[in-house]
């Protein structure tokens, strides 16, 4: 694979700083050599810096408005150059406010080709609050509220809204869902594979499903995984966590499978928050995870 590297060091999104340092500890943690061990052709573009929209607000409850917004069209514009150019952009966060750019980004690349986006949000959070719902503000807890359209964002971009069909969204791994987040959840149609599902039937089972829709619509797939989704044990590095998370085995296998099915064209690595980490636990446990997710074989 031809591997791009670009950091996207935003931390306003929210409600504890220090995600902006997450680039810095996942380069430190390894992430480039660890991936050209597997073979790939890897390119560290550093970091990007987000567009001026000072003045801008949002009506409703939506902190840093102005600066997310910026963010948002920097990165909807790389991850936009980079597919087009024929890299897998690999987006190193910073909070997962960023996903509105990338995923904006990842939508406007797959229509010019005629394919479908699909997108895998593995997060202990749905991240599915508008301004209007937020109970915090918090900008990371709505991005996909943002990229499926939702009302509320207006003039984050300045041409139309990204649309991301809400059935082309699978969540993998919730397990905090706010009171009217989840009912504009359920009204949107969203694909939740919650705890309780894996609990029941098991990680491998929800992979596998997911897996054969996209692979059935022949689309593409945006990786968006919150260190969150981990369990705290694992990996403490992150400002909300929650316990009941993803285990050391589940993440792995899930990645080993998204390896092995192709699909992934697009990636961001979010909510590592280094001042919140245990002498970089959660950050090389999250670039070990890339080797599975690119390759990486235990036998
Ligand atoms: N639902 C909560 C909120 O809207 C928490 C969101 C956490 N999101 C995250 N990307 N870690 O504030
Ligand atoms: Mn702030
Ligand atoms: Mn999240
Ligand atoms: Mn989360």
């Amino acid at each position: 694979k031809n591997i791009v590297l670009l950091g996207a060091p935003v931390e306003e999104g929210a409600g504890r700083l220090g995600c902006a340092m997450g680039p810095a500890a996942l380069r430190l943690a390894g992430i480039q050599p660890a991936l050209e061990k597997l073979g790939h052709k890897v390119e560290d573009r550093g970091n990007l810096t987000p567009e001026d929209m000072a003045g801008f607000s949002l009506p409703g409850l939506a902190r840093h408005a102005a600066l997310i917004g910026g963010w948002t069209r920097t990165l909807e514009r790389a991850a936009y150059e980079a597919l087009k150019e024929g890299r897998l952009p690999v987006f190193l966060g910073g909070d997962h406010s960023l996903s509105m750019g990338t995923v904006a980004g990842a939508v406007r690349h797959a229509e010019e080709q005629g394919r479908k986006l699909f997108v895998l949000w593995m997060d202990a959070h749905a991240d599915f609050n508008t301004p209007a719902t937020s109970p915090s503000g918090n900008m990371h807890g709505m991005s996909v509220a943002f990229f499926c359209g939702a009302d509320g964002f207006s003039g984050i971009l300045p041409d139309d809204r990204p649309a991301v069909a809400p059935e082309h969204v699978f969540m993998c791994g919730i397990r905090s869902v706010d009171a009217d987040e989840r009912a504009e959840l359920a009204k949107a149609g969203v694909n939740v594979f919650d705890m309780r599902f894996i609990d029941e039937n098991g990680i491998v089972a929800a992979m596998k499903r997911i897996i054969e829709t996209v692979k059935r619509a022949g689309g593409l797939l945006h990786l968006s995984f919150d260190t969150d989704f981990l369990d705290p044990d694992i990996a403490p590095g992150t400002g909300t966590t929650v316990r009941g998370g993803g285990t050391y085995r589940e993440a792995h296998v899930a990645m080993e499978m998204l390896y092995d099915s192709g699909l992934v064209t697009s990636l961001d690595i979010v909510e590592l928050n280094p001042f919140l980490d245990d002498r970089g636990k959660s950050a090389y446990l999250l670039v070990e995870l890339m080797g599975s997710l690119f390759g990486q074989k235990i036998f």
